[in-house]
C-alpha cells in the first residue's frame, strides 16, 4: 500500500505541474468551470467538451489525477478482496480513456503494466497525457479513436486481449444516464467477451444518485442475463435492494490524503475532493460468481435516541442491518462506506431485510421518510 501511495503522490504532482505548464493562465477557474459542467450545469455540457483546450487542460490537471487515484484504490480494494486475478504486469484496455486515466490508475495500483490500449472518441484528450507516460516508464500506449456507443467493439479492439478493461466515468456519457441501458449493456458484453476467463472489467461512475442508480440498474440486467457475473459491490441479491426507494443509491468512499499541490488547487477551485466517492462494478466473464462473503457497508453510521448504533450492509441475502449492543465494534463504526466486512462482527446483531424480487415496484421518493438523522447522504434510509 505504501508503494501505491507513493506512486499516487508522484503522479498527482506531475499531472498538476504538466497542466500548469501548458498555459500561463491560472488553472483553478477552469477546473471550477469544468466541475460545474459535471455537476450543477451538467445540462450545459457539450458532448465534445474535451475538444476545448481550456477544459482539456483543467481535466488533465485535476480530474485525471483525482480519477486515477480513485481507480487505483478501487483496484487495490478489489485485490485485497481476492476479486482480481491479474498478474504483475497486466494488459490494460482503457475505454473512454480521456487522458489515459484508467492506464495511469492501473500503474498506480500495480506499478508495472503490460500492453496498454486506450480508446476514446477524442484523440486530443488522449494525446494531452502523453508527456506523463515518461513517469510510468511505459513506452507505448496504443491509441484508437472510436465512438464506442455506435461502433461495435470488434472494429476497434483488433487483437487486444486485455487482463483488465477499465471504463471510468464514460458509461454516463453514452447517452442520458437514465437511458441508453441497451447501449451500455451491449458494450459491456462485447468487452467481457474480449477478456480471458480470469480477466476483469472495472466500471467506475460518479457517486451521484442518478449515476449510481443507472449503474445498479445495469448491474441487475447483467445479473439477470447470466452471461457474465458481477463480483463487486455485491453478488448475492438478484435485484439491487437500493433501487427499491428512489432516494437510495449504492456508492462507496475511499479516504485519500492528497498532496499539497492538489489540495491547494482543489481549494482554489472551491471543490471538496478529500474523499474519493465512487459507484462501481467489477465484472467477470464467467457466468457463475463465487458466493458473496461478509457484507459491504452501504450506509453511514446511525445512532438512535437510546444510543444504539446501526449500519447498513449488503450481503449474500441482500440488504442487512448491523445492530450494536448498543455500540458497534469501533472497526465497524469507523470503516469506510464501501468497505467489505468479512467476517461479520460476532458482537453485532444482524437483521436481514428481504430482497426485492427483480423488477419489484420502486417506492415513491420520500414515502414514509423518517428523516435524515444519522444517515449519510445516499445510503438507504432508516426503516
Ligand atoms: C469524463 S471523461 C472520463 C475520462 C477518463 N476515463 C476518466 O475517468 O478520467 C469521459 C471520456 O469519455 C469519452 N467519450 C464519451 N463518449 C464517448 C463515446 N461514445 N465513444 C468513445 N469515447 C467517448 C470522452 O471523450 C471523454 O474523454
Amino acid at each position: 500500500m505504501n508503494d501505491l501511495l507513493s506512486r499516487a503522490t508522484r503522479f498527482v504532482v506531475a499531472a498538476v505541474e504538466q497542466a500548469r505548464a501548458l498555459h500561463r493562465s491560472p488553472l483553478a477557474p477552469d477546473v471550477a468551470r469544468l466541475h460545474r459542467l459535471f455537476t450543477s450545469e451538467r445540462a450545459e455540457r457539450r458532448p465534445d467538451y474535451q475538444r476545448d483546450p481550456a477544459l482539456r487542460r483543467a481535466y488533465l490537471g485535476f480530474f485525471l489525477p483525482h480519477n486515477a487515484v480513485k481507480i487505483a484504490l478501487l483496484l487495490e480494494r478489489s485485490r485485497r478482496e481476492g476479486l482480481l486475478a491479474v498478474g504483475d504486469a497486466p494488459a490494460i484496455l482503457d475505454v473512454g480513456a480521456g487522458p489515459l486515466t484508467g492506464i495511469f490508475g492501473a500503474w498506480i495500483a500495480f506499478g508495472r503494466l503490460g500492453r496498454c490500449v486506450a480508446v476514446d472518441a477524442a484523440a486530443a484528450t488522449m494525446e494531452a497525457a502523453l508527456p506523463l507516460l515518461a513517469l510510468v516508464q511505459h513506452d507505448g500506449v496504443e491509441r484508437r479513436t472510436a465512438n464506442v456507443a455506435v461502433s461495435p467493439a470488434a472494429r476497434w479492439l483488433g487483437d487486444t486481449r486485455p487482463d483488465l478493461v477499465i471504463l471510468a466515468n464514460v458509461l454516463n456519457e453514452l447517452r442520458d444516464p437514465r437511458r441508453g441501458a441497451d447501449t451500455r449493456e451491449r458494450l459491456l458484453f462485447e468487452l467481457l467477451a474480449a477478456v480471458p476467463p480470469n480477466g476483469r472489467v472495472l466500471v467506475v461512475e460518479p457517486a451521484t444518485r442518478v449515476h449510481g442508480r443507472a449503474l445498479m440498474l445495469l448491474r441487475d440486467r447483467l445479473v439477470d442475463g447470466r452471461r457474465a457475473s458481477v463480483l463487486s459491490p455485491c453478488r448475492g441479491a438478484p435485484a439491487c435492494p437500493l433501487l427499491r426507494r428512489r432516494g437510495d443509491w449504492c456508492h462507496g468512499e475511499l479516504a485519500w490524503q492528497p498532496p499539497r499541490e492538489f489540495g491547494e488547487l482543489a481549494r482554489a477551485a472551491g471543490i471538496d475532493k478529500a474523499t474519493l466517492k465512487e459507484s462501481h462494478l467489477v465484472l467477470s466473464p464467467r457466468s457463475t460468481p463465487p458466493p458473496h462473503a461478509g457484507a459491504r457497508l452501504v450506509g453511514g453510521l446511525m445512532r438512535d435516541a437510546a444510543g444504539v448504533e446501526r449500519r447498513y450492509g449488503c450481503g449474500a441475502d441482500g440488504l442487512l442491518t448491523l445492530v450494536g449492543t448498543p455500540a458497534l465494534p469501533s472497526a465497524v463504526a469507523a470503516a469506510e462506506r464501501g468497505e467489505l466486512l468479512h467476517p461479520l462482527p460476532a458482537s453485532a446483531r444482524i437483521e436481514v431485510t428481504p430482497s426485492p424480487a427483480p423488477g419489484a415496484p420502486t417506492a415513491r421518493r420520500g414515502a414514509g421518510r423518517p428523516g435524515r438523522r444519522g444517515r449519510a447522504a445516499g445510503g438507504p434510509r432508516p426503516r
